[in-house]
């Protein structure tokens, strides 16, 4: 009789074990879904807040003659920040420089350089670009360069493709934050720093093995160096550092020029605009609300259903590109 009473309390406190274990994990997932909720929201409902990084401050954008970086170019130019526009191509840099001083009576500088050769000399080649800007008062800077080349890591990539995605996506994020961080710290006002993720990183994606892994390398390097800012400035009195790292998905530009345009495609502008107005408030954003329901629709659906296609995307992209 005993025994069976014990056996009967047993079971009845495992049960009651099992049960709190329960309400933990889902209490957990509930708080885990309502802070990326929160973060959804926070990037869909706010407004930008540039005007605290200083009236009549510098912004440089790399890769800004297309695209992306163009997009950034030009907003940041109509909010009244003078821009540091670093490319390769000194006829397009100078065709962008006269468009946004022209539209928005902002000051424009043009630094040329090709982001693929930063490898050889990287002390040299980011020296040089330091001594052009040193003495402007940068406020915002945008890592947006970058190249996207598609294929079976075995038997696609050649070796100059590999180099110049690894160089270009890579190398300019980190040796430019690194010559900024500092210096933003000790200005009087706040700054801002947005590198250029993509919704690539957000689970593996088979044609884009190296692009995925590069553009997940900036995001974890920007919310890594953020922690460490935020730290820093908190205990050494200093001025803080919005960084964040954006993850847009389809965006028109010339990287995207090959694939068929869908509901999802935004214009650089519209991408800016968005990431702009989340910059200061999150740590990582989508950016525009149709990428935020690409970006959990993706995250979330079967491997079957995106494997496929997304390898048929890849050739597809590098067919059209030889052709
Ligand atoms: N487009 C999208 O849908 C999308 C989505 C997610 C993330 N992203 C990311 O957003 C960033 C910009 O993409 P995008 O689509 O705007 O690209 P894009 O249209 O190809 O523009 C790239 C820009 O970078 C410049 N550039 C390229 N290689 C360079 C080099 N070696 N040295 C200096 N400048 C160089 C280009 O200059 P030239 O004019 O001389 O070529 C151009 O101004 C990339 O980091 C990409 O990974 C894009």
């Amino acid at each position: 009789m005993n025994l069976s009473l014990n056996l009967i309390m047993w079971y009845w406190t495992l049960l009651w074990y099992i049960e709190l274990l329960c309400v933990i994990v889902a209490g957990w997932t509930i708080f885990c879904w309502l802070c990326t909720g929160y973060y959804y929201l926070r990037t869909i409902l706010s407004t930008n807040s540039l005007k605290k990084y200083g009236k009549g401050s510098w912004a440089v954008v790399t890769g800004c003659t297309e695209g992306i970086g163009l997009g950034f170019a030009r907003v940041l130019a109509k909010y009244n920040f003078n821009i540091v526009l670093i490319s390769r191509n000194p006829q397009k840099l100078e065709k962008v420089r006269e468009e946004i001083t022209r539209l928005h009576g902002v000051e424009a500088k043009v630094v040329v350089c090709d982001f693929s050769e930063c490898t050889k000399e990287p002390l040299e080649f980011f020296q040089k670009i330091d001594e052009e800007i040193r003495d402007l008062d940068v406020s915002i800077l945008i890592n947006n360069v970058g190249y996207a080349g598609t294929g079976r890591f075995h038997t696609h990539h050649i070796h100059d493709e590999l180099l110049q995605m690894l160089s270009v996506n890579l190398w300019p994020c980190v040796y430019l934050t690194k010559m900024f961080l500092r210096r933003m710290m000790n200005r009087s006002l706040p700054s801002g720093i947005i590198n250029l993720s993509s919704t690539a990183t957000l689970r593996p994606l088979p044609g884009f093995a190296i692009y995925g892994a590069t553009r997940g390398f900036t995001n974890t390097f920007t919310l890594c160096t953020r922690e460490e800012v935020r730290y820093t400035v908190r205990h050494e009195k200093l001025n803080e550092i919005d960084m964040m790292s954006l993850q847009p998905a389809w965006v028109y530009s010339n990287l995207t020029k090959e694939q068929d345009h869908n509901f999802s495609f935004i214009t650089p502008e519209q991408c800016a605009e968005n990431a702009l107005s989340a910059l200061g408030k999150v740590p990582y954003t989508n950016g525009n609300w149709k990428h935020i329901i690409v970006a959990i629709l993706f995250k979330n659906s079967p491997s079957f259903m995106i494997n496929g296609q997304s390898l048929k995307n890849a050739n597809y992209t590098q067919e059209r590109r030889k052709t």
